[in-house]
């Protein structure tokens, strides 16, 4: 398989495929966005006209998959929260219960406060970036086809077009010719840029944070995404096929091109690839 290729798998017919657990979507929103340079939290910078947050939450509710839906908020902010109490007011019956909790320090800190406001019987945790606001509802239903086949951990991912390649910081006599040097290079077809929602069988997720809680600083400042807490308890997580709609917007230039997705023929309609 070339590293653009990545296996669909159409999967079971309806009538074979496994019941769906109790999901709830954790969504991280508390984030500073400094590097979005609006001087706001990112998720309440528009795009097409509306804040982050609110593309993020509709993208949630129109898959369907969520019993509940617990959003992690800059500590303090009304106005995200009062986005978010008028989204309830939208929501028909039957939608899912939306909860909002503030957020802590790092997005670990955040995914624990939502974690910890969770109704009893939740069965599967989906955590989704706000800033990846644009991910098509097919990857939720990815996520949560593989969890209900038997899946503890699971991972929308892309594959890698760019060479990879660790590095070090050079010293002395090197440092006059460049910053850092490599120290080795990543076999390509096997690397994969990693998306959210990452999901996860409830009881998985709920130890795999409780011990990252104990974390030292430097520990804490290495956790990036849930799945690598969960590796550290050895449990295998599997890997579906993202989509490239899903970029999480960080700086200016996903900016501009999350407003080209909106903006673009298909609209709000936006196909995968
Ligand atoms: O900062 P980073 O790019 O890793 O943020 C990823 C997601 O985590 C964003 O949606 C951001 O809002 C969220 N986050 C959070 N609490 C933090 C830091 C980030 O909810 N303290």
């Amino acid at each position: 398989m070339s590293a653009t290729e990545f296996p669909t798998g159409s999967g079971p017919a309806a009538e074979d495929r496994p019941a769906r657990p109790v999901v709830a979507v954790v969504l991280v929103a508390a984030g500073s966005g400094q590097r979005l340079g609006y001087g706001t939290p990112k998720a309440r910078v528009p795009l097409g006209g509306e804040p982050i947050l609110m593309h993020a939450l509709r993208g949630i509710v129109a898959s369907g998959v969520a019993q509940q839906v617990c959003v992690a908020l800059p500590a303090g902010d009304g106005a995200l929260r009062r986005m978010c109490d008028e989204f309830k007011g939208e929501l028909v019956d039957g939608g899912p219960l939306l909860t909002v909790v503030d957020g802590g320090l790092t997005r670990a800190e955040s995914v624990r406060s939502a974690l910890a406001a969770l109704e009893e019987g939740t069965q599967a945790v989906l955590v989704h970036d706000a800033a990846r606001a644009l991910t098509p509802e097919t990857v939720f239903h990815r996520v949560v086809d593989s969890l209900a086949a038997g899946a503890l951990a699971v991972i929308p991912v892309m594959p890698v077009v760019d060479t990879v390649k660790t590095v070090e910081a050079t010293s002395g006599e090197d440092a006059r010719m460049a910053p850092e040097v490599v120290v080795g290079t990543a076999p390509r077809e096997k690397l994969r840029a990693v998306q959210t929602p990452q999901g996860f069988d409830y009881d998985t997720l709920m130890e795999a944070h409780r011990q990252a809680a104990g974390f030292d600083d430097a520990e804490a400042a290495a956790v990036t995404d849930d799945a690598m807490l969960v590796e550290r308890l050895g449990v295998a997580v599997h890997a579906v096929r993202g989509a490239s709609q899903s970029l999480k917007i960080t700086t200016p230039l996903d900016l501009i091109i999350a407003e080209g997705l909106l903006e673009g023929p298909l609209g709000a309609r936006w196909v995968e690839g």
